[in-house]
């Protein structure tokens, strides 16, 4: 953790002088103990990270970083997801409780409303398909009709396993079977909103879940034979997922809608991949490949990161193994 640690105060640090990164990070609280606000604003601040995405809009959290430069983005959770979608009203209440509340003159800088957290995954056995759509649409038109539709966008954290390209290359992208239609049917909503698509890509997750993944192709640090794909040459995972996403709106008829990495981030223990020195590498050679600002062969331009997590979360559900308490960088 001390490595980690010192790693990020390094890279930002070395930053800082000359422009603000605009480095990202995700706050979660399934912690017995929590810091205080108070202390995570101070921290966020003393490490140049000048984001912080939560995963609800408790009070409480939020009205701590009025004032602070620090760009929101506010967090509905899935299981709020059938009353957004099915009662206008309640989002036009929401949004005047939750964020009209907090942006008074030196109030907090909202951006985004993440709506749901990754609702698309398997193992929700598609229950939130119907509803995740139909809610991001009641929230953003509230927040258009409290005249804040240009400054704040709503939008999906979604899971990299919404796409796939199956044993073929990023170049045969395309949204998952099951939710396919629905992506296609609902991509303009990103168009026409001007709203991102945020994703979440994690190269930890394709070693922890498949043997045969090749390890080095995790990294960023060019050790692996690069893979050819439709004429482009991928040395790491991250480029490979996030082009396969690249292709897929595109075929979805949504090409050019702008994409954010709503989480990215390495554990430091609980899995036989997830320790510090593993972590460290990861980090090293992404926080470098971040410096040069560039994005990814199909996606050459500028991405909005946000690392996971800030700090280890002792009461997230291990379902998934026990690396899942041990993601924070501090
Ligand atoms: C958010 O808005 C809802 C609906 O208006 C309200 O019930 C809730 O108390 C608000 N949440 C917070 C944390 O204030
Ligand atoms: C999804 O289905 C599986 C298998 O039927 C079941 O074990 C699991 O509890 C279900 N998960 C949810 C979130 O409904
Ligand atoms: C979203 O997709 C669903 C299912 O395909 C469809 O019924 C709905 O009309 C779509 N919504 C929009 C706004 O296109
Ligand atoms: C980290 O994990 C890798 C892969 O399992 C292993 O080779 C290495 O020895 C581990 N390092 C430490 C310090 O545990």
């Amino acid at each position: 953790m001390a490595h980690i640690k010192l790693l990020i105060w390094a890279c930002c640090l070395a930053l800082s002088t000359s422009f603000a990164y605009g480095l990202g990070v995700n706050w979660g609280t399934q912690a017995a103990q929590t810091l205080p606000p108070s202390t995570i604003v101070q921290m966020l601040k003393d490490n140049k990270i000048d984001k912080v995405k939560l995963f609800d809009s408790d009070h409480w959290t939020v009205k701590y970083f009025a004032g602070t430069g620090i760009e929101v983005m506010l967090g509905i959770p899935n299981n709020q997801l059938a009353k957004f979608a099915d009662d206008y009203d309640f989002a036009k209440e929401w949004v005047k409780n939750n964020v009209s509340t907090h942006l008074y003159n030196g109030g907090v800088d909202i951006k985004f409303v993440a709506v749901g957290n990754e609702p698309f995954l398997k193992s929700y056995n598609g229950s939130f398909l119907k509803s995740t759509f139909p809610a991001l649409q009641n929230v953003q038109k509230a927040l258009n009709s409290a005249g804040l539709g240009d400054k704040i966008k709503a939008t999906i954290p979604q899971n990299a396993d919404v796409y796939e390209s199956g044993n073929s290359g990023p170049s045969q992208g395309d949204f998952r079977s099951d939710i396919r239609d629905l992506m296609q049917k609902n991509c303009s909503f990103f168009k026409d909103n001007n709203t991102p698509f945020l994703v979440n890509i994690y190269p930890f997750l394709s070693l922890h879940e498949n043997k045969h993944f090749p390890i080095e192709f995790a990294f960023f640090d060019g050790q692996t034979k690069a893979v050819r794909d439709n004429g482009i040459s991928y040395t790491n995972m991250f480029h490979a997922n996030l082009d396969t996403l690249v292709v897929s709106l595109k075929k979805a008829s949504c090409s050019g809608v702008k994409i954010i990495v709503g989480e990215i981030g390495w554990p430091t223990d609980g899995d036989l991949y997830g320790n510090v020195t593993l972590a460290k590498r990861f980090y090293s050679g992404f926080f470098k490949k971040m410096a040069t600002k560039k994005g990814t062969p199909l996606y050459p331009g500028f991405i909005e990161y946000y690392l996971f997590s800030l700090t280890d979360e002792s009461e997230k559900s291990i379902l998934p193994g026990s690396f899942e308490r041990h993601w924070g960088h501090f």
